[in-house]
């Protein structure tokens, strides 16, 4: 009896996990995965923060450059990321940014990562 008590239990914790698997990719966690993996990179601009003392980051910095104003350079602040071309960049790197590998950054948190900076697109923009 008691081994079939054990058995029963084991039965219902080994499924729980699978009760939770997939969802929907969320922002919320693309926030979490962006603040680790990208902002060091490509966080808002402040005075005495970032990588070079003088609030210089290089992601920002350089599409500071590239855009001129005329998209923000920040990041999380574009309303024109295509999920096609967040996916692309992170996996194959672009200039000074490195690849990101999915040991790093795995499929699922890429697509929540990808909700996250399209958040402000108009649908799927
Ligand atoms: C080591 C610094 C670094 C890290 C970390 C980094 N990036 Fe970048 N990223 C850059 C630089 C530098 C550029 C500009 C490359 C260029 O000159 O076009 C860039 C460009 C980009 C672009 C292209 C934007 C455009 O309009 O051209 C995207 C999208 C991007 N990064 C997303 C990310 C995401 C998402 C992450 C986190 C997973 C990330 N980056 C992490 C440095 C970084």
């Amino acid at each position: 009896m008691r081994r079939a008590m054990l058995f029963l239990l084991l039965c219902v914790t080994g499924a729980a996990p699978s009760a939770v698997a997939q969802t929907a990719p969320s922002d919320k966690n693309g926030k979490a995965v962006f603040d680790k993996w990208c902002a060091p990179c490509h966080g808002a601009v402040a005075p005495a923060r970032g990588m070079f003392g003088g609030g210089a980051l290089p992601g920002t910095a350089a599409l500071a450059v590239k855009y001129k104003g005329r998209v923000p350079a920040v990041l999380e602040e574009r309303s024109n990321l295509a999920p096609g071309f967040i996916r692309t960049v992170v996996r194959n790197g672009v200039f000074g940014m490195p690849i990101t590998r999915k040991t790093e950054i795995s499929d699922a948190e890429l697509e929540d990562l990808v909700a996250y900076l399209t958040r402000k697109s108009a649908r799927g923009g």
